[in-house]
């Protein structure tokens, strides 16, 4: 097989990351005999710096002729103070809407071997297998008016929560449709005991379940739903949510299972190319110093040929290597703990063990008996 593949790496410990998630594609075209093209684009504060806009017009075009998009992470203070059209975020903003990727998938697995970096004891995370579905292009995020405004002689700010009934069929139906593959249940997310856009939600909702007899649907308040992540997570399958609620709820399911460092997602689009990024920030505090988790990039990139190319047995293969090296002990910083037993490793390293493992025939054949 053969695919073109933008490369976003963005600011902060994006290019690390990056880097580590295309030597990991690398590998499997290697052993498995794909050929995967990777052109690079700008994005963020750096795009900001060179080309004075977060999004270049040329990232798009890259973007729009490519298969599908791996993107680092965007942002840093260096940034932090100038005028909002310049934000790097607002690049990142710009490249979901540009795309149309209308739902972002973020799972969140249990690994045995974290079992104990996690904040939660083991009986209440063991086994989790939850997926949010994130709707990305609507909501508070992108409704306007969005202004500084007066009122009542008051200085004040408006930011507007809008949703078509077409923006939230069409999430809602990716979350069945992905829960009809899993186990049947979707917990929908909203606020509508307050919010007039959560009861339209609500509303649309109950009508797509019809579409999908098999498939049980539940609501939850959000705030209920932020707590019950923490007390009892295992009843979750697939949570669908709105924008900025799925934005905050998760970075805390992420938690669950270890390290912000860990999570891939996938966002998607009615016609592709769909994007693939970790889910955390560009932490410009450990930036450029070799110590960044690069396994939500690594599985960013499995999520990526599984989902985009179809590539099953290839994405099998680097979830069983990322499994095996955290068996084996190997950790970056950030998800190191307290134990003894840990291999400390820096980004480059833990790269190179993904990197070996999947490289290495007998390795992988036994591996992949021990997880499949
Ligand atoms: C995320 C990030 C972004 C978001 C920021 C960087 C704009 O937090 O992907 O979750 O809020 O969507
Ligand atoms: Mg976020």
């Amino acid at each position: 097989m053969e695919k073109r593949i933008a490369v976003l790496p963005g600011d902060g410990i994006g290019k690390e990351v990056t880097n580590g998630a295309v030597a990991v594609l690398n590998a499997i075209g290697e052993r498995f005999n794909h050929q995967f093209h990777f052109s690079y684009g700008k994005i963020g504060g750096n795009a900001v710096d060179t080309d004075g806009t977060p999004l270049p017009d040329e990232t798009i075009k890259l973007c729009k002729e490519s298969d599908a998009v791996l993107l680092g992470a965007v942002g840093g203070p260096k940034w932090d103070r100038i005028e909002v059209k310049l934000r790097p975020e607002q690049g990142l903003l710009k490249i979901r809407k540009e795309l149309e990727l209308y739902a972002n998938l973020r799972p969140t697995n249990y690994y045995r071997s974290l079992a104990d970096s996690s904040p939660l004891r083991k009986e209440i995370i063991e086994g989790i297998d939850i997926l949010m579905v994130r709707e990305l292009t609507g909501g508070i995020y992108f409704g306007t008016p969005r202004e500084r405004t007066q009122r009542d002689g008051e200085d004040g700010a408006l930011d507007t929560l809008y949703y078509s009934r077409r923006e939230i069929e069409r999430v809602v139906r990716t979350a069945f449709e992905l829960a009809s593959t899993r186990n049947k249940k979707v917990t929908s997310v909203d606020k509508a005991n307050v919010l007039e856009s959560s009861r339209l939600w609500r509303e649309v909702a109950e009508e797509i379940a019809k579409e999908f007899p098999e498939v049980k649907l539940e609501h939850m308040l959000v705030d209920n739903a932020a707590m019950q992540i923490i007390k009892n997570p295992k009843q979750f399958d697939v949570v669908v949510t709105e924008n900025m609620f799925g934005d905050i709820l998760s970075d805390e399911a992420s938690v669950l299972t270890g390290s912000l460092g860990m999570q891939p997602s996938a966002s998607i689009s009615e016609s592709g190319p769909y994007l693939y990024e970790p889910i955390h920030g560009s932490a410009p505090d450990i930036e450029g110093q070799n110590l960044a988790n690069p396994i939500g990039a690594i599985l960013s990139a499995a999520m990526m040929i599984r989902v985009s190319f179809g590539l099953t047995k290839e994405a099998d293969a680097i979830e069983a290597a990322v499994n095996h090296v955290l068996d084996c002990g190997y950790r970056t910083a950030d998800i190191a703990g307290a134990g003894t037993d840990v291999k400390k490793v820096s980004t480059t390293e833990m790269i190179e063990e993904i990197k070996a493992a999947i490289l290495d025939t007998e390795a992988l054949l036994k591996i992949q008996n021990c997880y499949s």
